[in-house]
């Protein structure tokens, strides 16, 4: 496989997209973007706000318009770009994806841990998640999505493991390269 100079993370809520993807960037001296705040920028709105006030099909056009001018933007590349949970479920976005030809990697762990690390997350950061529901809302809705998240040029399992062995164990299976300050776009 040849050197990639962007990836996408990819996974369910909770597997560690954004957390995941700051380190990587720091490590590799790549720019990162959340493709959420890229969402909020352009619509002047909340994630939560978007789904209680229009719904999940609005939130889904917004998140498509996002990912086509983020991909838009790679020039010289040189970015993570961390997904929302639904994004790689949808066809048209996979294809804006395998256009560009990026490198995509699922950050996968069990039902349980998503759930836990979503938990705290709403108790301690306050992150708010629309589509979180209950335990068994959430088991339902990872195991509908999870065959599309396999479709990932990559898997790794980050049971158990903390956000930096994650990204050095993606450096080191992609053969990530750190780019200097002028390579960075
Ligand atoms: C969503 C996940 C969220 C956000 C939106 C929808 C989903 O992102 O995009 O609330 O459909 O799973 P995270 O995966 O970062 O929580």
């Amino acid at each position: 496989m040849a050197t990639a100079h962007s990836l996408i993370l990819v996974g369910f809520m909770g597997a560690g997209k954004t957390s995941v993807g700051r380190a990587l960037a720091a490590m590799l001296g790549w720019t990162f973007e959340d493709l959420d705040d890229r969402i909020e920028r352009r619509t002047r709105r909340t994630v939560p706000e978007i789904f209680h006030n229009d719904g999940e099909a609005a939130f889904r056009r917004a998140e498509h318009a996002a990912l086509q001018e983020s991909l838009h933007e790679l020039r010289t590349n040189h970015r993570i770009i961390a997904l929302g949970g639904g994004a790689f479920v949808r066809k048209q976005n996979v294809n804006l994806i395998e256009a560009a030809g990026l490198a995509t990697v699922f950050l996968d762990a069990s039902g349980e841990e998503l759930w836990r690390r979503c938990c705290e997350q709403s108790a301690g950061e306050r992150v708010e998640r629309p589509l979180l529901g209950d335990l068994e809302s959430f088991r339902e809705l990872y195991a509908a999505r999870r065959s599309h998240y396999l479709n990932a040029s990559f898997r790794l399992s980050t049971n158990g493991k903390s956000v930096e062995q994650v990204a050095i164990e993606i450096i080191a299976a992609l053969s990530l390269e750190s780019c200097s300050q002028g390579e960075k776009q």
